[in-house]
């Protein structure tokens, strides 16, 4: 028996490892501009939206940029990881990815998916996965990115359970701080250093044990 009534996950980094192609993706983009970027860096970078993204990058940068120019650099990256992305298949689904959804169904909690990204769908189409899922947020709804609540608690409402009897899957630090404000109990993907926030990391989905949280 699990005490949550629904689980809701994020997608790059956690289910599949997109996390690495918004990397080469923004380190091209970076370096396009002069501006150095690498793995210390990027950490930075997980879980915040495209814009967000961009302006952290663009901050070590020594000149100013016109609204135009940061919406045609978006669009640079964007393509650039779109190109990425293309040939993804089941194959680029994480280990365990696919056990951990399956649990949660068969213990018969609501599943969700709250990413910021405007290509989960894309994603989540060539991983063949999409409805695995009871409702996934379209985040272009979303106001505000994580480490805000909102897209989290979209999710939870939209699956009718109360935030608290949510846990949350995040890789990101923005991301658990975006599970812990909506007051929810977060898993944490990655290493216990990095996401002290979570209320346990586990190094991947390999190692999820819905009982025991
Ligand atoms: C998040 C990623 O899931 O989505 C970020 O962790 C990314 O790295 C963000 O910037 C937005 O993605 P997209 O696909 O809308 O540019
Ligand atoms: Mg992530």
């Amino acid at each position: 028996m699990s005490r949550f009534k629904a689980v809701i996950f994020d997608l790059d980094g956690v289910i599949t490892d997109t996390a690495h192609y918004h990397y080469l993706a923004w380190k091209r983009l970076a370096e396009s501009q002069g501006v150095h970027f690498d793995h210390a860096f990027n950490e930075n970078l997980k879980g915040i939206d495209r814009m967000g993204s961009l302006d952290l990058i663009l901050a070590s940068s020594k000149r100013a940029y016109t609204r135009e120019e940061k919406l045609a650099l978006a669009d640079e990256k964007n393509l650039h990881y779109q190109e990425l992305i293309s040939t993804m298949s089941a194959a680029d689904l994480l280990p365990g990815a696919v056990r951990a959804l399956d649990t949660v169904r068969a213990r018969g909690l609501r599943i969700g998916l709250a990413s910021v990204s405007k290509n989960a769908f894309t994603v989540l189409g060539r991983l063949g996965i999409t409805d695995k899922f009871d409702y996934v947020v379209d985040a272009a709804t979303i106001a505000r990115g994580k480490p805000d609540p909102e897209i989290f608690l979209k999710a939870a409402r939209e699956l009718g359970v109360a935030p608290e009897d949510c846990l949350g899957v995040e890789d990101a630090v923005a991301g658990v701080a975006s599970i812990k404000s909506a007051g929810m109990f977060a898993l944490g993907i990655g290493h216990p250093f990095v996401l002290t926030q979570a209320d346990v990391v586990i190094t991947s989905l390999s190692d999820f044990n819905l009982e025991s949280y």
